[in-house]
């Protein structure tokens, strides 16, 4: 059966780098449909919204859906709901993505783009499960209002046990496939939230009895992350705290250019994209890492295909292309040979090709 994608280019950087990742999809001759919209603030620009009717139809009858990156100083200054970052608020929200996975991998070729010291992050390979569609991000009521004459602002967090035990199952099962270990992160020395979130968390550990569960305070996380990351293997965590702790995670590895993510719904229809944002001073200059997007694409062919050998067959190639010593701006170290986006996506395919 034909697979179909929706491919969202977005700002940017976007067009640039889902457009080797495109190539890579088609190289592997698997004969996927593909069409693109408009999300993020090419889309304000062309439809006063950042996630307009035409693009929600597309990326709703589709199998899979890969995008490159929204946002942009251009459009700091709109309404809330015009902004780009509504767009993928909106797309997470409307294809219900609450399983949001990102891979915290240092490559051993980049060993040396780590600001921390070598022997901290040698081998680093964490897969943070950030809960996506709750949490604070969504919770009602939220404004801002005039109350007692001055400026008062609100926002809830709230989850259900439904909503955390659904998260949950992802981690434990992502964790039975690795390492065996979850490491659970809250907040519940403080709110009320995340004590429920840390029942739910024990209450489902019995069934993952080949999984180690423990748990962690949020603010010791983020110390823990740079002090001695190698004690992790799974991470699972709340949409806003996992917001953070994913982008503290990706700089271990120093080449945020590198690292995919996929964000999917309970039957594994996913929405793939880059860790990283859409780098509008690079933008259009060829410059930009397509790694992590090709990246994305192999994680596509993972967990929405089922097809684990054309997804290590990509990863393949970007660890050879690595061994060749390219290397976009980014991850560039002397004695390398740098490379622009469309190159990098040449080589990548040459590797596919052999
Ligand atoms: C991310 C981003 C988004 C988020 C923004 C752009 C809305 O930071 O995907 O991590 O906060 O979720
Ligand atoms: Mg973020």
């Amino acid at each position: 059966m034909t697979k179909k994608i929706c491919v969202l280019p977005g700002d940017g950087i976007g067009p640039e780098i889902t457009a080797q990742a495109v190539r890579v999809l088609e190289a592997l001759n698997l004969g996927f449909e593909m069409e693109t919209a408009l999300i993020g603030g090419a889309a304000v620009d062309a439809a006063g919204d950042p996630y307009p009717q035409a693009t929600q139809k597309l990326a709703a009858e589709a199998d899979a859906v890969l995008l490159g990156a929204v946002g942009g100083s251009k459009w700091d200054s709109l309404p809330r709901e015009q902004r780009p970052e509504r767009g993928l608020l909106g797309i997470r929200k409307h294809l219900n993505l609450f399983a949001n996975l990102r891979p915290a991998v240092l490559y051993p070729e980049l060993a040396n783009a780590s600001t921390l010291k070598p022997e901290i992050v040698a081998g680093l390979d964490i897969l943070i499960v950030r809960e996506l569609t709750g949490d604070i991000y969504f919770g009602q009521p939220r404004g801002i209002e005039n109350r007692n004459d001055e400026r008062f602002g609100f926002n809830t967090m709230h989850y259900s046990e439904s909503e955390i035990r659904r998260i949950g199952r992802v981690a434990f099962e992502a964790a039975g496939k690795r390492n065996k270990k979850v490491c659970s992160v809250d907040k519940m020395n403080v709110l009320e939230t995340m004590q429920l979130w840390r029942d739910v968390m024990n209450e489902l550990a019995p069934e993952y009895p080949d999984v180690e569960l423990s748990h962690m305070l949020v603010d010791n996380a983020a110390m823990q992350l740079v002090r001695a990351p190698l004690q992790f293997d799974v991470m699972v965590t709340g949409n806003m705290f996992g917001d953070i702790l994913s982008d503290e995670a990706s700089m271990l590895t120093g080449s945020i250019g590198m690292l995919p993510s996929a964000s999917l719904d309970e039957n594994n229809k996913g929405l793939y994209e880059p860790s990283h944002g859409s780098a509008p001073d690079i933008a259009g200059k060829n410059l930009a890492n397509p790694l992590a997007t090709i990246l994305s694409a192999a994680m596509m062919l993972r967990y929405s295909f089922n097809l684990e050998e054309e997804a290590k067959r990509v990863e393949n190639a970007v660890k050879n292309v690595l061994a060749q010593r390219l290397r976009t701006g980014d991850i560039f170290e002397s004695g390398m040979t740098r490379v622009g986006t469309k190159q990098m996506g040449d080589a990548i395919l040459a590797e596919l090709g052999k």
